[in-house]
């Protein structure tokens, strides 16, 4: 089994580009499907969920081409309006496509996602908005059908902004009949760059990044060309890595999205960060600083998406933090592979406890999920000796090639078949 070897203890220097943001090229390429015509995305990511979503995208008749960093989506002539299983499990944002093939068909057939390593995961959320559009759901044991004979708008509330939930509700939007107002929707910054890319095809959305949502549902939409922005959680995890390895780094990319909450703790710790709107630079030098509390909330709050990487620097941190994860009941895998490496991480249900020790030491731990395995990363990074991380199919789905940023940033890093 391939693996990444690690050798710890050197700073990070230098410049890198970061490449476009997963969760927001998912559901765009979802809802690429809703223009009966072609669609251009520039700056796509070459991550593994993007690939299993243009083999969703091919399996229901797309033509799917590549030119350079761009993915060309040809959606003209659908054949199918169905998610195969197999893909659903592959991938549990393939989700998405229900809205978007409701929107275009009027009808989807879906699997239930189910759970996976870092909680349930539950879409009672989204099929509870999606029948308030006048969408009949069928469910008969794993299977989901959804049909309307006219997608119609209405007010809906969310009982938790659920990112996903409000992706689809927006998608299954865009062309139903009439006004659509979401309250309590997701502000993530991901959500308002669908909604550019969707104004950018046709369709009337005001308020995308706020809690209350207008949609007015059009026609038809036209065939587009768009820019992804860089990725605020690859960006997130190189700065994190920084404030543990110490260093000056800067990272470029394009639109940098919002990553305030994430900033603000880095300072905390003692990082110095400057930012424009194509770049952060950020330098460290010295132990980071233990923080007091971190709490994971839906954006604005602190992203769940970062406390893994946050609890690997901790360990090593002067003092005692204290990490709550609201948003997802198990997300705490890494503490036990981190203990290993000699961390003292005790966790009581949603709550980690880390008391920062002198250093890790190298060994070999297991990823469990994509922003877990990232987070060993760093922590081999901190380590002194030779650390292996296992597991790395899980990194690959949203990290192009964490081996070598890193090595371009100094660190002594490689994948090993
Ligand atoms: C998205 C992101 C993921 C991020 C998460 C939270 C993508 C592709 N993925 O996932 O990286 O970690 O937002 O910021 O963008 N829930 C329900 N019922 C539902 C839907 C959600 O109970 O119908 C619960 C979930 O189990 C979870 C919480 O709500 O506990 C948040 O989930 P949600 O915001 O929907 O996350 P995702 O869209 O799955």
């Amino acid at each position: 089994m391939a693996y990444i070897e690690i050798i710890g203890g050197k700073h990070l220097h230098g410049e890198i580009d970061i490449h476009g943001s997963k969760n927001a090229v998912l559901p765009i390429l979802a809802a690429s499907v809703m223009n009966r015509g072609i669609t251009k995305i520039n700056y796509c990511p070459k991550i593994a969920d993007v690939f299993v979503m243009i083999k969703i995208l091919e399996s229901i008749g797309c033509i799917v081409t590549w030119e350079h960093n761009s993915v060309i989506i040809d959606a003209a002539n659908l054949t199918s309006d169905v998610v195969a299983e197999k893909y659903v499990s592959m991938m549990r944002s393939s989700i998405i496509l229900l809205g978007a093939l409701l929107g275009r068909n009027k009808c989807v057939t879906i699997t239930y996602p189910g759970g996976c390593s870092i909680g349930k995961r539950p879409i009672d959320l989204h099929l509870k908005a999606i029948k308030q559009l006048d969408v009949e759901i069928i469910e008969n044991g794993e299977l989901i059908f959804c049909k309307s004979a006219h997608l119609k708008g209405t007010r809906i509330h969310l009982d938790f902004p659920s990112v996903g939930a409000t992706e689809n509700l927006i998608l299954a939007s865009v062309l139903a009949e009439g006004e659509t107002i979401i309250e309590n929707a997701a502000m993530e910054p991901e959500i308002k760059e669908l909604c550019v890319f969707l104004n950018m095809m046709g369709a009337n959305i005001k308020g995308a990044g706020e809690s209350t949502i207008l949609i007015n549902g059009v026609k038809k939409l036209q065939d587009v060309e768009y820019s992804l922005v860089a990725d605020r959680i690859v960006m997130g995890t190189y700065m994190t890595a920084l404030a543990g390895t110490g260093g000056d780094v800067t990272l470029c990319g394009r639109c940098c999205l919002e990553n305030k909450s994430v900033v603000t703790v880095l300072r905390k710790m003692g990082c110095r960060v400057g930012m424009g709107d194509d770049y952060i630079n950020i330098s460290m030098y010295e132990r980071p600083r233990a923080i007091q509390m971190i709490e994971t909330s839906p954006y604005p709050g602190f992203p769940t998406d970062m406390q893994s990487q946050f609890m690997s620097v901790l360990s090593i941190a002067t003092g005692t933090s204290l990490l709550v994860e609201n948003i997802f009941e198990s997300r705490y895998k890494n503490a036990a592979e981190l203990n290993k490496m000699g961390a003292d991480i005790k966790v009581i249900d949603k709550i980690a406890l880390i008391t920062g020790v002198d250093q890790l030491d190298g060994c070999s731990v297991n990823a469990y999920d994509l922003r877990g395995g990232a987070a060993l990363v760093i922590a081999g990074l901190l380590a002194q000796g030779t650390t292996h991380v296992n597991g790395i199919e899980y990194i690959k789905r949203g990290y192009e090639d964490i081996c070598k940023d890193l090595t371009l940033l100094g660190a002594d890093v490689k994948e090993v078949q």
